[in-house]
């Protein structure tokens, strides 16, 4: 399935395929494109692996938790790339093998870390304390334990409050902590900060973590360099042209980043790894909402949908994503006129899918709102009307089913409903 806005409208889904899904799923509804994200994981190791051939790619499993999606990107070779006990039995789960697992984030217990490192999980630790968490478990432990750094590049990372600078003296504490342990190995760096999307942002950080590598790691034998995610996504110019600067391609990334560690490393260095969440998922879902009420009020000219803000921006950014709008009302006299406020179901002011749609819009047409496969399913809630099935388009008219549409039951499954 197409994904361009407007192409998918067009082309692949006239308003009987949509009906037909939300009669038998319910709308709104997510279309779910896996294609989409093989195609984004390819594109990406390509551009990254002309510069520097040993790059890999990991899935970010906190941006989408659909198994077609996590699967999809294993079979192309992908890391789990996990940040918590629940991630990490995820991937378990779905049956990835220890050393495919990267286990990163801020918290991880004793119990977390033995259960990954006994997987042969590659664990990138956050802090003073979880270095001594570590230190102490190797005490106890019989085989040699890896693991990475997640590094805070200070001014490099400005505001972050993740990771350890290894220029300070608790960066020296740290190390200093890992390495009086004979049987742990500091096997790599890792830094993931989403605070600036630019692709130079991120030739000044790997230049910042080679430094380090140099300096507070003295040059020792390290096998991998992991930057973390934070990519844009490839998206509308319509989209693009909504952020301050022209959004960075995975090529300018890969300029940035691949080239300048095949300088410092030649061809064969140390793995560069990658986390893309938003960068390769972005663009893999697309919601359809349908329109229930049109109304004029208070100057403004309003289209309620059966879908939320909460199902597209669940953390209500400032982008305003462009949407398509596809037939199915009978009625074109009972239409509202441009500029139109698409507004959501909840009984919350602030729910605002999209504002000032430059065209008419009347019930029983169709909403649709592309680019919207990052953190959403992640963080919806039963909220109202509870959470929306994510299909996928088989072929013409033929769907299948990724997630069910949230019941009752499942609101009331972790409740006691007897007191
Ligand atoms: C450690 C880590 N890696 C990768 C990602 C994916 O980030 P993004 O969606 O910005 O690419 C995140 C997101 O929070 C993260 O915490």
């Amino acid at each position: 399935m197409a994904n361009a806005l407007g192409e998918m409208a067009a082309v692949h889904v006239d308003s009987s395929v949509l009906a037909a899904i939300a009669a038998g799923q319910g709308s709104p509804f997510y279309i779910a494109d896996t294609e989409q994200l093989q195609s984004n994981l390819r594109a990406l190791l390509e551009s990254f692996r002309t510069y520097y051939p040993v790059t890999s790619v990991g899935y970010s499993y906190k941006t989408n938790y659909s198994p077609a999606f996590i699967r999809c990107a294993h079979n192309l070779g992908a890391y789990a790339e996990v940040v918590s006990r629940l991630e990490l039995d995820l991937a378990i789960a779905l049956g990835v093998p220890g050393s495919k697992i990267i286990f990163n984030g801020p918290i991880k217990t004793a119990d977390d870390l033995t259960l990954a490192l006994r997987a042969g999980a590659r664990v990138n630790i956050d802090s003073l304390a979880e270095a001594r968490l570590m230190a102490k478990i190797a005490r106890s432990s019989a085989s040699e334990l890896s693991l990475g750094i997640r590094c805070n590049l200070g001014p490099g990372t400005p505001g972050s409050r993740f990771g350890v600078d290894l220029d300070t003296a608790e960066g020296k504490d740290v190390i200093g902590t890992l390495d009086a342990c004979p049987n742990v190995r500091i096997r790599g760096l890792h830094c993931h900060y989403c605070g600036d999307r630019n692709a130079s942002g991120y030739r000044d950080r790997i230049r910042h973590m080679i430094r380090l590598h140099a300096t507070a790691l003295g040059g020792r034998h390290v096998e991998f360099f992991d930057i973390g995610g934070g990519f844009s996504s490839r998206m509308s110019p319509e989209l693009a042209a909504q952020f301050t600067a022209p959004p960075s391609s995975f090529h300018d990334y890969a300029a940035a980043i691949a080239q300048e560690m095949a300088s410092t490393y030649g061809a064969t260095g140390p793995e560069l790894i990658l986390e893309p969440g938003m960068g390769v998922l972005a663009d893999t879902m697309t919601l359809v909402t349908r329109v229930q009420a049109v109304k004029r009020l208070q100057g403004r000219n309003l289209a309620v949908v059966d879908g939320s803000v909460f199902n597209i921006k669940p953390l209500r950014g400032s982008i305003n994503l462009p949407i398509v709008v596809v037939q199915g009302c009978s009625n074109p006299g009972a239409k509202v006129t441009m500029p139109v406020d698409v507004v959501g179901h909840t009984c919350m002011e602030v729910d605002v899918l999209h504002t000032g749609y430059a065209g008419a819009i009347g019930e029983g047409d169709w909403v649709i709102i592309p680019n919207v496969g990052a953190y959403t399913n992640v963080l919806n809630a039963p909220f109202i009307r509870g959470t929306p099935a994510i299909v996928e388009l088989r072929d013409r008219g033929n769907y299948g089913v990724l997630r069910r549409a949230s019941t009752l039951d499942d609101l009331l499954a972790t409740y006691r409903v007897d007191q």
